[in-house]
């Protein structure tokens, strides 16, 4: 297990090569757009970049790899996209487990998976357990995820667990029952397609994340890409409210 701090209450351990890389992966609509595709060939041309990133984060030592990829909004979508996007997920689950398997990483799902059909679900734990003791990558998936979600799960099952204690909880009380208790909390968040917005993701975790917004669309998200937002990170001082002379002497 990795020391698991609050970037609000501690300051984690900070390298030049991010621990923890968080992606929202937007922009694969406008990407089949601007070919005169169907939206969903974007989603498809996705999953290859999804391949590539891992692959990237392997060999540049990332250790935690979360993507996000269906919010708890995306729901509100034409009933066809949302069931490719489930067609598309199942049928990556069915080719890939065996492969992160195989490569030592260790696949995670967070978000409320209970309104999935349940082949997803059942794919979901079987990997989940498959996987567990792979070390390699932890590489998570955010499904029906949203951050207020988290919260409210979190907020929920401590009240379950200390049903006579007085209303004095503190951040540390919280925080195991987090979806993301398993990983320390992100250093870089990366945002393609453009939007500057963190659309209900990781919401308590990227209290003090280095965040990085690019144009580029998700399916052109390639190894080059990938290297200009470590390179961004790497010029970032990282201060957890110290001032820049404090940090230097550190
Ligand atoms: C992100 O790409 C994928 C999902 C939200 C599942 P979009 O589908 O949001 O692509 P744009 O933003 O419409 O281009
Ligand atoms: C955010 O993308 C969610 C995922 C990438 C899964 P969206 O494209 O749905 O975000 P908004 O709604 O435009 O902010
Ligand atoms: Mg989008």
């Amino acid at each position: 297990m990795p020391q698991i701090t609050s970037s609000t209450r501690e300051i984690p351990e900070t390298d030049s090569i991010p621990r923890h890389v968080a992606i929202i992966m937007d922009g694969n609509g406008r990407w089949a757009k601007n070919r005169l595709m169907p939206r969903v060939a974007g989603h498809k041309q996705g999953v290859e970049t999804v391949r590539g990133v891992i692959k990237n984060c392997i060999e540049r030592g990332v250790k935690y790899l979360t993507l996000f990829a269906f919010s708890s909004e995306n729901w509100r979508r034409p009933a066809d996209e949302v069931s490719f996007l489930m067609q598309l997920f199942i049928g990556a689950l069915e080719k890939e487990l065996i492969k992160l398997h195989e490569n030592n990483i260790c696949f995670k799902v967070i978000g409320d998976i209970t309104k999935f059909e349940p082949k997803i679900i059942e794919f979901i734990n079987k990997g989940e357990q498959l996987t567990a003791n792979n070390n390699r990558l932890t590489f998570t998936i955010a499904a029906n995820y949203g951050g207020r979600w988290d919260v409210m799960q979190a907020i929920r099952k401590m009240m379950a667990q200390y049903p006579n204690h007085p209303f004095d909880f503190k951040e540390e009380n919280l925080t195991p029952y987090l979806s993301m208790n398993y990983a320390p909390e992100p250093d870089l968040f990366i945002r393609t397609g453009g939007e500057c917005r963190v659309s209900n993701f990781l919401l308590w975790q990227l209290a003090y994340t280095e965040l990085y917004f690019t144009k580029t669309l998700w399916p052109d998200f390639d190894d080059n890409e990938f290297d200009l937002a470590i390179q961004s990170y790497q010029q970032r001082e990282r201060r957890f409210g110290r001032t820049s002379e404090q940090v230097q002497v550190l």
